[in-house]
């Protein structure tokens, strides 16, 4: 079983991500952190050198060949990666998808000790954080919610998002 976490930048992909993978006795891939190794760049220097078209070509390349082998696996993408070409259709026929949904407060709280990391707010001074993702996150929302299911995270802790996800996926996986 795969099973693929999505959601807009900061909102605990990687880390429920690899929380889930350990009480699961999963493995656990990072796609940008695996994007980064196969490209021997920072995702900042794939941005920066070779552009966004780049990434996002890439991004997909990588992301179809980790949803292609047999192998169990727990999967957190990029913010961006179910918004670009035909990727969220691609996440749907090969895993359980699960949209983390956050409010845009939430987010921003997160992501400004972090814009650094990320190409694509870097730039942006923090004040200016909240109108940026509100319309980013607007736009991206109708590839998030064709996921499986979504689960709210602005009041749990990571340990009990994961909690929460693990006992919404043995309910759907029962389902007939
Ligand atoms: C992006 C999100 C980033 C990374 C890249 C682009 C996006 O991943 O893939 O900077 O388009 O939202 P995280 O969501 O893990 O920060």
């Amino acid at each position: 079983m795969k099973i693929v976490l999505l959601g807009y930048m900061g909102s605990g992909k990687s880390s429920i991500g690899k929380l889930l993978a350990t009480k699961l006795a999963i493995d656990f891939v990072d796609l940008d952190k695996l994007i980064e190794q196969k490209e021997r760049m920072t995702i900042n220097e794939i941005f920066t050198k070779r552009g966004e078209v780049y990434f996002r070509k890439r991004e997909h390349l990588y992301l179809c060949e980790v949803l292609s082998n047999n192998q169990d696996l727990i999967i957190a993408v990029g913010g961006g990666t179910p918004c670009y070409g035909n990727n969220i259709e691609i996440i749907n026929n090969a895993s359980f998808s699960v949209y983390l949904k956050a409010s845009i407060e939430t987010i921003v709280n997160r992501l400004k000790s972090e814009k650094y990391k990320r190409p694509l707010i870097a730039h942006l001074k923090d004040e200016d954080l909240p109108e940026f993702i509100g319309k980013h996150l607007f736009e991206r929302i109708p590839f998030y919610v064709q996921s499986n299911i979504e689960i709210k995270t602005d009041c749990l802790s990571f340990e009990e998002i994961t909690d929460t996800l693990i006992a919404q996926i043995k309910t759907n996986l029962n389902k007939p």
